[in-house]
């Protein structure tokens, strides 16, 4: 039987132009090359967005009130949960919803010895489908967290069809989201062009991955990283570039790249505090305060869940 990678790797190379989702970017050596895309230097977002909430997890902490459930879509990187567990008054719950049952179940490990008292509760789920929660377990808020912007990956329809989503399952609470902001090109272009080639080591592990899953047999350099800053869709574009007229044969089909043909990798939508709140409140939230840096690359979203 195909996995979910080859049965979309195929469809991807069937299809022109061709496109294959940023979700299969993150196998173990691919979160890895994304865990050094946070550390860059011209990578902003993360460092970014652990500021803003290290500032303001008080005023949060504050909107959340007692014995709060935090639900978080993805179960990325623990320090940004960490932060809100340990400001909170109380939490009550953790819910992490991942698609990668091993990760959940490490994260959920670490909470639990760091957080006496805190019911960690991993559901694995593909958060983008519909999915279902356990019932809200005591008196406290649930809060979703879906920070990193992540949701740039999305269209504005698929991000549109989430918040709605979102504003169902947290019902009465709200949702804290982080999202990049619009800005000068040439920063959003630093930061998926990085000087030291990680970016591009992470896009072109796409191939090696087909490579290793797959038994394919993409030739790693004659593919180039092209990632610019599409300014009238407000959104980063990653693609890979065939280098030469190449064949390549994966699930033992044989498919043509023209020299200069792409492989669209990912999108990376960007937002104004505008434009966020607004896309918020056709979803169903009313929007409530917002953070950011001083220099306005970066947001943080209180969304009421009426
Ligand atoms: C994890 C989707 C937020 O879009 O900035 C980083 C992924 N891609 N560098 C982003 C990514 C290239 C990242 N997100």
């Amino acid at each position: 039987m195909l996995s979910g990678f080859a049965r979309d790797f195929l469809a991807a190379l069937a299809t022109r132009p061709r496109s294959i989702s940023p979700k299969y970017f993150y196998d173990v050596e691919g979160s890895r090359l994304f865990d050094r895309i946070c550390e860059l230097p011209e990578y902003y977002p993360t460092r970014t967005e652990l500021g803003i909430l290290e500032r303001s997890v008080g005023e949060m902490a504050a909107l959340a009130g007692p014995a709060a459930e935090i639900v978080e879509f993805g179960a990325g990187s623990l320090r940004k949960v960490r932060l809100l567990l340990q400001a909170f008054d109380a939490p009550a719950r953790y819910l992490p919803i991942d698609i990668s049952g091993d990760h959940l179940r490490d994260a959920a490990a670490i909470l639990r010895t760091e957080f006496a008292g805190l019911d960690v509760q991993p559901v694995v789920a593909d958060y983008t489908q519909q999915f279902v929660l356990p019932p809200p377990a005591g008196r406290g808020r649930r809060v979703g967290f879906f920070p990193g912007s992540t949701l740039g990956n999305f269209t504005p329809e698929e991000s549109l069809a989430f918040l709605g989503r979102a504003a169902q399952v947290l019902r009465g609470g709200a949702l804290l989201l982080g999202a990049d902001l619009v800005k000068d090109p040439q920063v959003l272009h630093a930061a998926y062009n990085d000087a030291q080639g990680v970016t591009a080591a992470f896009n072109l592990n796409l191939l090696a991955r087909a490579n290793r899953e797959l038994g394919a047999n993409f030739v790693i350099p004659q593919f180039a990283h092209y990632a610019f800053y599409n300014a009238p869709l407000q959104r980063i574009e990653m693609h890979l570039v065939s280098l030469a007229r190449q064949d390549v044969t994966l699930c033992g089909e044989r498919f043509g790249f023209e020299e200069g043909e792409s492989l669209h990798t990912e999108n990376s939508y960007k937002f104004t505090v505008a434009g966020l709140r607004d896309l918020a409140g056709r979803a169903g939230f009313r929007a409530g305060p917002v953070w950011t840096d001083p220099q306005r690359l970066f947001s943080v979203h209180w969304l009421h869940a009426p």
